[in-house]
């Protein structure tokens, strides 16, 4: 189907999202992979976190695509994930067996993306990458994202992301979406195979510090709520 691309006008409709608040960061449960732990940052993974923060492969595609100068940087990123008021629903990921800290993920927007829709990122230190570990950890923290408890809401989506939205319904089903860079060839691997549609391909201006305002060509992804 034909994409509406990047001016699209968007469409209000009535769905179901996760309540808010989420519970704070200090009460929710860790979650347990076949390898992997993925639980909320804390202060006490300062130095681990600032150890894969510092790595520019790490945050190459993060939003602004640069890696951490000093801790300090590290320490305004971990205040931020734990501030309830920037809700979030992201999860420090480690190796169950040695207790290292490996990788980030989550829904990091969770109202208000760009496409109306809750949005999921993630990202791995290149020695873990490879291993299947991306796909493992995003696919429990989804699982445990459509279990939270739901409330009505209003989203203002783009028309791109309803075109399998069976006739009549009331509540349109909940998606969660991810913007890939379109050479991000690993990633988009990671969306298939947690079963993400690709709905659009077209180019955003860069929010990358060395490429600001670039155009560089997005992919678009969507995962539907299981039925
Ligand atoms: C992208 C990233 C998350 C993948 O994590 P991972 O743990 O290596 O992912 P998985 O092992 O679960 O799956 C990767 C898949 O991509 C494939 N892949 C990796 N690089 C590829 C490439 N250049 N071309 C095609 N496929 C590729 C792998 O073969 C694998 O697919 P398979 O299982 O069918 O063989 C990781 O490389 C990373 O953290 N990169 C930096 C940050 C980033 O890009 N984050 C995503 C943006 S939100």
């Amino acid at each position: 189907m034909a994409s509406n691309g990047p001016n699209a006008t968007s469409v209000v409709v009535r769905t179901t999202l996760p309540r808010l608040p989420l519970p704070p960061t200090s009460e929710r449960l860790a979650i347990h992979t076949d390898r992997l732990l993925l639980r909320p940052l804390t202060q006490d993974d300062l130095q681990a976190y600032y150890a894969l923060r510092k790595q520019p492969e790490f945050m190459a595609e993060s939003t602004l695509g640069k890696p951490d100068v000093d801790i300090s940087e590290t320490q305004a990123a971990l205040d931020d994930l734990a501030n309830p008021e920037r809700e979030n629903f992201i999860f420090g990921i480690f190796v169950a067996a040695t207790g290292e800290l490996i990788g980030d993920g989550g829904i990091h927007t969770v109202r208000f993306g760009s496409m109306g829709w809750p949005e999921i990122g993630y990202k791995f230190v290149p020695a873990h990458w490879g291993r299947g570990y991306g796909t493992e950890s995003m696919s429990a923290v989804l699982k445990t994202w459509w279990d939270l408890p739901r409330q009505e809401a209003e989203v203002k989506a783009h028309p791109d992301t309803l075109q399998t939205e069976p006739e009549g319904s009331t509540l349109s089903r909940e998606r969660v979406v991810a913007e890939i860079a379109t050479y991000n060839k690993g990633s988009q691997r990671v969306l298939e195979k947690l079963g993400f549609e690709h709905f659009g391909t077209w180019d955003e201006p860069d929010t990358q510090l060395h490429r600001l305002g670039q155009p560089l060509e997005m992919g678009h992804y969507m995962l539907s709520s299981p039925s």
